[in-house]
């Protein structure tokens, strides 16, 4: 079945979960969307797991557009979600709607999203107006990092606590047809899923989530500069690919690899009239 911001949001009305991973690439992608994860995030993310930024604050429109194009070559029911990189939206209303234009014409995705409350509901208005699906995401969000002062849990006290519910009420006023939860405590994002029409979709914001996201670097155990606590590793490719990388270099270097089934052959009497 394809997936679309449609089904998104009569998934939820059915009580069915949704599952999304990230995917930057066209191989990662093909295998995302034959294992029937329902959506492909193409995050900024890609700064860190894929670019080695220590932050997304450096990714560019040009990186988001090669990379969604990419994965797009892979896709076929998974539902495709495009992430507005940094300074992309933030600074106008027309910005925001030629930008996400652009991930769609150039990127070919299906949908964007983008990081914030109250203060992008224009801009989700506008790019929704543009009949581009928008995804918000609210909770810890890594562009504002440096006004968090860190990548820190949002919403334990009651005042910040009421500020992400009143910005999911808000964002689903606008048109956002489903929200990312990013580190808030688990009740808070029960809270908000009861509360709102629109799957929200959890990162450390636990099982009460419409569905749940990662990157897959994490969720593989293929980068090591950071593990945050919800993370699971569900498998542990990071190390299986150091290992086939080392035995790679021994057989190589023993001179068992390439071996006779790896080479072409041909008549040896060839070779002996060559001079
Ligand atoms: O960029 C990203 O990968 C994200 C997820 C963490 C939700 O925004």
């Amino acid at each position: 079945m394809k997936n679309t911001a449609v089904t998104f949001k009569e998934a939820k009305a059915k009580g069915e979960k949704l599952t999304m991973l990230t995917a930057y690439d066209y191989t990662t992608a093909r295998l995302v969307d034959e294992a029937g994860i329902n959506a492909i995030l193409v995050g900024d993310s890609l700064g860190m797991v894929m670019l080695g930024y220590e932050d997304t604050l450096s990714v560019t429109m040009e990186d988001m557009i090669h990379h969604s194009a990419a994965v797009a070559r892979g896709v076929k029911n998974t539902l495709l979600i495009t992430d507005m990189p940094f300074m992309s939206y933030q600074a106008s209303v027309y910005d925001a709607v030629v930008n996400a234009g652009r991930l769609m014409k150039e990127g070919r995705t299906h949908a964007v999203k983008l990081e914030g409350g109250l203060e992008v509901c224009d801009h989700i208005r506008a790019i929704v107006k543009a009949s581009i699906p928008v995804c918000g995401h609210i909770g810890l969000t890594p562009q504002s990092v440096n006004a968090f002062g860190g990548f820190k849990v949002q919403g334990k006290g009651e005042e910040a606590a009421q500020r992400i519910l009143d910005e999911a009420r808000a964002l689903e006023e606008a048109g956002a047809f489903a929200i990312v939860l990013e580190c808030v405590p688990q009740a808070l994002a029960a809270k908000i899923t009861e509360s709102v029409q629109i799957p929200t979709i959890g990162i450390g914001a636990g099982a009460g989530c419409d569905g749940q996201v990662l990157v897959y670097q994490d969720m593989l155990a293929m980068y090591a500069d950071m593990k945050p606590k919800f993370v699971k590793q569900f498998a542990q490719i990071g190390s299986q690919m150091k290992a086939a990388f080392a035995a790679y270099k021994e057989e190589v270097a023993a001179g068992t690899f390439p071996a006779p089934e790896h080479t072409f052959q041909m008549d040896e009497a060839i070779i002996d009239k060559l001079y």
